[in-house]
Order: structure tokens, then C-alpha cells, then sequence
């Protein structure tokens, strides 16, 4: 009896536990890319092995004994053992379970059959269908099993014994054989066995051709002109605006958008100061953009009372008493000496020359 390696009895304590789980053949899908991973590593074994105990030389004695080693079971055992990575529990466990196969392969089967994922994966392990068969049975999948699905879809399972054989269509196409479009394309070519789906134009919900005059139906957002075509409906130019009264209409290809207007306008027709519809409050027109009024340099003093300062801002303006006062019941009163040297510091200094309000008073509603 042939022993593989220290490397796969590690796992024979794991496999008894799980090996019901896993001759139940629950993932049937992962026991074939298993198997087919295995196939490959042997392969990768093979071509690794095939320089190996071959010294350079060419005598008679090496030759020998390379033709003795190409067939050997050491050689066997060298592949097997580089099969699987130590963490895959499923290919040392499938590996393990089929020591006697890859066996009888290597000694008896090998010429016959060289193709060693066709010969262990599909025929004698069964865990792998042909390409285009799916199921206990490698079924040919819908569509048949040159060309599943025809060319437009993965066929459930296909290539392995799982799976119902049913399509899943690529973007495009639909149906139990992915022959027919879905809305928004169309069938370029088609006859029973091919069919090609192409996207109509943006401008068509179903179609027969490419251009905007093929649409039989046009989408929400374009609407039909006289010659059939389906064009941009431009959803700004409708007399009842369908956006805010804060908003201005934007039209877009097959659709329009609603932006907010400038904050100087109170309604508008499109983006800035000068589209305003009527200027925002503490805003005036003037040529044709609202422009922030200066209520500190109004004929009517804003900040009245002595010893009181305006300063504009943006919409408004703000009041507030001069250096050296503080508001007192609605009058600026000169600030008390401060009684110790420690309030006289200012925290501030940076901002010396600008100095800030104590209690500003706000006017927003001038
Ligand atoms: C096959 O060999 C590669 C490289 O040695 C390894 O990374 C991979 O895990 C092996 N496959 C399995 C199923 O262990
Ligand atoms: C269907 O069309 C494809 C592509 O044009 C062509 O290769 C195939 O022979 C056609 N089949 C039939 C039955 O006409």
C-alpha cells in the first residue's frame, strides 16, 4: 500500500469527523473546482518532477535511470504530496479518499487516457461534468452544450454535477434561452440558435433599430415629433415651473434637474445674482443683479444713539457700541475702569484693530 505523505495523514483524525458531511456531496459545485484544482496541481507535479534525479549528463546509466524514475511511484508520491496547500482540508481529504486512483492511473491508464481531469474528475470520481453539462447525469444544458444558453447566459451547474441546467442571462438578453432582448434592446440578428441584443437609443423604450426614429414607444422624458422621432421633452418651458419657487429649472437629456437660486434673489430663472426674479431682502437691483444694500451709509443713521457703530454685512448689518462702552437698558454706557490688572489684558490681541461687539444687535428685517 502506497503511504502519500505525512501531509495527508495530518488530516485523517479531521476527515473522519467530517467525512459524512462531505461524501453527502453537499457542494457539489466546490467539490468539482476542487477536483479540477487537484488536476491542475498534478500537472504543475508532473512538469516539476520531470527534470528530477536527472544529473545533466547523458550517459547510459542516467538514462536508465530517468526512464526507471518518469514511471516510478516516487515520483507519484512527489506530485501527490505538492498537491495541496496544508490549509485545504477539502483537497487533502479528496486526495486522500482517492490515494487508489490516482494509483491505478499513473500505472494503468495513463497512455489510454491522458487527460487525467477527464479520467479522475468526470468519469471515475464524478465529481466534474464535460463543459456544457450540468447534474448528476452531465445533462446538456439549455441551449445545448456547445453553446449553452446560446452564447448569452451561464448555464446553472454547467461543468460540474450540480446545478438545474437553467440560464442566467447576460445584461441584454432574456428568456429560458437568452434569444430574446430585454426592453431597451433589440434583436440585431436572430434566427433559433443565435441572437445578438443591442442597446436602442436613449431616447426609446422598446425599439426595432438603433436611431431615435426606430422607437416604438419612447421613454418618460422625450416625447414624439412629427416625423416619428422621440425627442427631448424640455420640462423648463411648461408654464407651471416643476421645480420650488427657491429653485430654477435645469432641462437635461430625457430629464431636467431643479438648482437652487442665489441667496440674494427671491425666485429666479437660472443661476447667480443677475437672474433674480425680485431681489432678496437687504438686497437691491441694481442694473440688473441684487446687490447688498449698505444700510450703515443710509441717509437715516441705522445705529442711532451716541456712542453707537453700524457695520454692514451681507443682507444686513449689525450695531454695536464703540471701544470703551457697553449696552446699558438700550444706551452705550462707558465700561467701569477694570479694578484689577489681570481683566486689563486683552485675550484677544490679534484683533486689536477690529474691535468685536460685546451684544451685537442683528437687523434682518430692514
Ligand atoms: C495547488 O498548488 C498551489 C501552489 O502550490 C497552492 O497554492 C494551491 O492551494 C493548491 N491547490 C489546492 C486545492 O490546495
Ligand atoms: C444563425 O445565425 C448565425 C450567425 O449569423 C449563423 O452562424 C448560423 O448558421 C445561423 N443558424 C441558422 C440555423 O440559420
Amino acid at each position: 500500500m502506497l503511504s502519500i505523505g505525512a501531509v495527508v495523514t495530518l488530516y485523517c483524525a479531521a476527515t473522519f469527523i467530517l467525512n459524512t458531511a462531505y461524501t453527502e456531496g453537499k457542494d457539489l459545485k466546490e467539490s468539482c473546482s476542487t477536483c479540477r484544482q487537484i488536476t491542475d496541481n498534478f500537472s504543475k507535479g508532473f512538469d516539476r518532477t520531470a527534470k528530477k534525479n536527472f544529473g545533466g549528463g547523458n550517459t547510459a546509466w542516467e538514462e536508465r535511470k530517468l526512464s526507471k524514475y518518469e514511471t516510478s511511484e516516487i515520483r507519484l508520491v512527489e506530485i501527490l504530496e505538492g498537491l495541496c496547500d496544508s490549509s485545504s482540508f477539502e483537497c487533502n481529504h479528496m486526495v486522500e479518499e482517492h490515494e487508489e486512483q490516482f494509483e491505478t492511473w499513473w500505472f494503468k491508464r495513463k497512455t489510454k487516457h491522458p487527460d487525467l481531469f477527464k479520467w479522475f474528475c468526470i468519469d471515475t470520481i464524478k465529481v466534474c461534468c464535460p463543459k456544457g453539462g450540468f447534474g448528476p447525469d452531465c445533462n446538456a444544458c439549455v441551449g445545448g452544450s456547445e453553446r449553452p444558453c446560446h452564447g448569452n447566459g451561464a448555464c446553472d451547474g454547467d461543468g460540474t454535477r450540480a446545478g438545474h441546467g437553467k440560464c442566467s442571462c447576460n445584461h441584454g438578453y432574456q428568456g429560458e434561452f437568452c434569444l430574446d432582448c430585454i426592453d431597451g434592446y433589440f434583436n440585431e440578428e436572430r434566427n433559433n440558435t443565435f441572437s445578438k441584443c443591442t442597446e436602442c437609443h436613449a431616447s426609446c423604450k422598446t425599439c426595432t433599430g438603433s436611431t431615435n426614429q426606430d422607437c416604438n414607444e419612447c421613454k418618460p422624458g422625450w416625447e414624439e415629433n412629427e416625423e416619428g422621432a422621440c425627442i427631448d421633452l424640455d420640462e423648463c418651458s411648461k408654464e407651471q415651473s416643476p421645480c420650488k419657487e427657491d429653485q430654477y429649472c435645469l432641462n437635461t437629456e430625457g430629464s431636467h434637474s431643479c438648482k437652487a437660486c442665489d441667496k440674494v434673489c427671491t425666485g429666479c430663472t437660472g443661476a447667480g445674482p443677475n437672474h433674480c426674479l425680485a431681489c432678496a431682502d437687504g438686497y437691491r437691483d441694481e442694473e440688473g443683479t441684487c446687490t447688498d444694500i449698505d444700510e450703515c451709509e443710509q441717509a437715516d443713521p441705522a445705529c442711532p444713539g451716541e456712542h453707537r457703530e453700524c457695520v454692514n454685512t451681507k443682507g444686513s448689518y449689525k450695531c454695536f457700541c464703540s471701544s470703551g462702552f457697553e449696552e446699558q437698558d438700550g444706551v452705550c454706557v462707558q465700561t467701569p475702569e477694570p479694578a484689577s490688572d489681570e481683566s486689563q489684558e486683552e485675550p484677544d490681541s490679534k484683533d486689536t484693530d477690529t474691535p468685536m461687539p460685546k451684544h451685537p444687535e442683528e437687523h434682518e428685517d430692514l
